[in-house]
């Protein structure tokens, strides 16, 4: 079905009314010149009390799918599972989807893009990734691939909200959890943000369309900000950092790609660490242009409508993802590399030494034990004594190296 025979106008099946669903709902009643209007309304709960027309709801999906005149579907719930459901019987129906559901998205990111070629239909998902920035239409149509050397940021609004609450007006953690919440920033299961998992589905996201990568979230190096304790933020400060939770796309020398999302100690005086409270930043480098930074807010109701709006107006031309860089010399993850970290612990005991390549420096106090150093990522990815409660992981700035010159870890033995 081509959209453009509504002369224009567009006629949406909704799914979902959450913060992101009643945002659009409003920006919609409210701009009749979009020319677009939500005409059935499917949610899970028809007990719950809206704010709009309960005419307009339903809570069985075929009446938005079954019905001829939606030629739009915009698919904005957190069941992730009922999602791809949604989203690829709309496909083969030949209606395109606008969906915001990132975790379904890169969980079946491979069957999606099938879909896509074999139904011809436009899947769009601007606001799966940092919200209200525009970056994944910009990584498929305007960076090469061959000239891509990284892409690093803040891509998950309520973890940066939490830090910045923490670090800049001495909130705590619960706190600021809660404000993060209230304010629709946080996924309706915070552990998804907590634990790092909505920011590596984006980076997925973003390796498709920067990289042609297809992966898989559980490929990717991942953890959050649940093992940050005061002290880590407080020795952050004392060394001129701020933390930061930070997903990277790193061109190797042989031309892989590094992807992991980790916190991260960031230069106080540098533009990631000005990324504060629901904003995301991204810093894209390429060969020729050095580095841009694109940073705008990256959670919320309207700032993620936005982005859904956008891919309704680029559906008014038939716009969709060619994937192209993964039929023109796609990259490949790579997982040789080492990282430079700082691991907190209560005790030195809970670090295990001879993992790391390089141990540079320990530090032991009564209340925090930290051991900076250099470590193979493989050492990360096959254990878990780094996601212990009590345990923290954070990078320094320029994480990476592919070599290390190794030491005699000899001494350090018995700390
Ligand atoms: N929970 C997400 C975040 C919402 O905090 O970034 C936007 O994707």
């Amino acid at each position: 079905m081509s959209i453009q025979n509504t002369k224009g106008n567009l006629t949406i099946g909704l799914f979902g009314f959450g913060i992101v669903g009643e945002s659009l709902f409003n920006v919609l009643n409210e701009k009749p010149t979009f020319g677009a209007r939500v005409k059935r309304i499917c949610i899970k709960d028809a007990e719950k009390p809206r704010s709009a027309p309960s005419s307009l709801f339903t809570t069985d999906p075929d009446e938005l799918l079954n019905d001829k005149e939606i030629d739009v579907i915009v698919e904005l719930i957190s069941d992730s599972e009922a999602a791809y459901r949604f989203v690829s019987t709309a496909l083969h129906r030949g209606k395109p989807v606008v969906s915001a559901s990132k975790k379904m998205i890169a969980e079946n990111l491979d069957a999606l893009i099938a879909l896509q070629k074999q139904t011809g239909t436009s899947f769009l998902y601007e606001a799966g990734c940092c919200a209200s920035i525009p970056v994944l239409r910009n990584l498929e149509e305007y960076y090469d691939n061959d000239l891509l050397q990284r892409l690093s940021g803040v891509v998950n609004g309520s973890t940066n909200y939490i830090l910045t609450r923490q670090a800049k007006d001495g909130y705590k953690f619960e706190q600021a959890l809660s404000d993060a919440q209230e304010a629709g920033f946080a996924e309706a299961d915070p552990s998804l943000d907590l634990e790092g998992v909505d920011a590596a589905n984006k980076l997925v996201l973003l390796l498709v369309h920067a990289y042609g990568i297809v992966a898989h979230p559980a490929q990717l190096l991942y953890s959050g900000i649940t093992g940050i304790h005061d002290a880590d933020i407080k020795l952050a400060r004392e060394k001129g950092y701020e933390v930061k939770l930070i997903a990277h796309a790193l061109k190797t020398g042989g031309g892989d790609v590094a992807a992991f999302v980790l916190p991260q100690f960031v230069e106080r005086q540098s533009r990631l660490a000005g990324v504060a409270y629901e904003y995301n930043g991204l810093e894209i480098e390429s060969s020729l242009a050095d580095v841009q930074f694109l940073c705008g807010k990256g959670a919320g109701g309207y700032p993620t409508a936005s982005a859904v709006l956008s891919d309704l107006s680029a559906l008014r031309y038939n716009y969709r993802y060619e994937y192209k860089k993964l039929t023109n010399a796609p990259s490949r993850l790579c997982d040789d590399y080492y990282l430079h970290v700082c691991v907190g612990a209560r005790s030195l005991l809970h670090i295990p030494q001879e993992h790391f390549e390089q141990v540079e420096e320990w530090v032991s106090s009564e209340r925090r034990c930290y051991l900076s150093g250099t470590i193979h990522v493989n050492k990360l990815l096959g254990t878990d004594w780094w996601r212990k409660p009590g345990v923290s992981l954070i990078l320094y700035p320029d994480p990476i190296s592919h070599e290390v010159v190794t030491s005699d870890l000899h001494e350090y033995a018995g700390i």
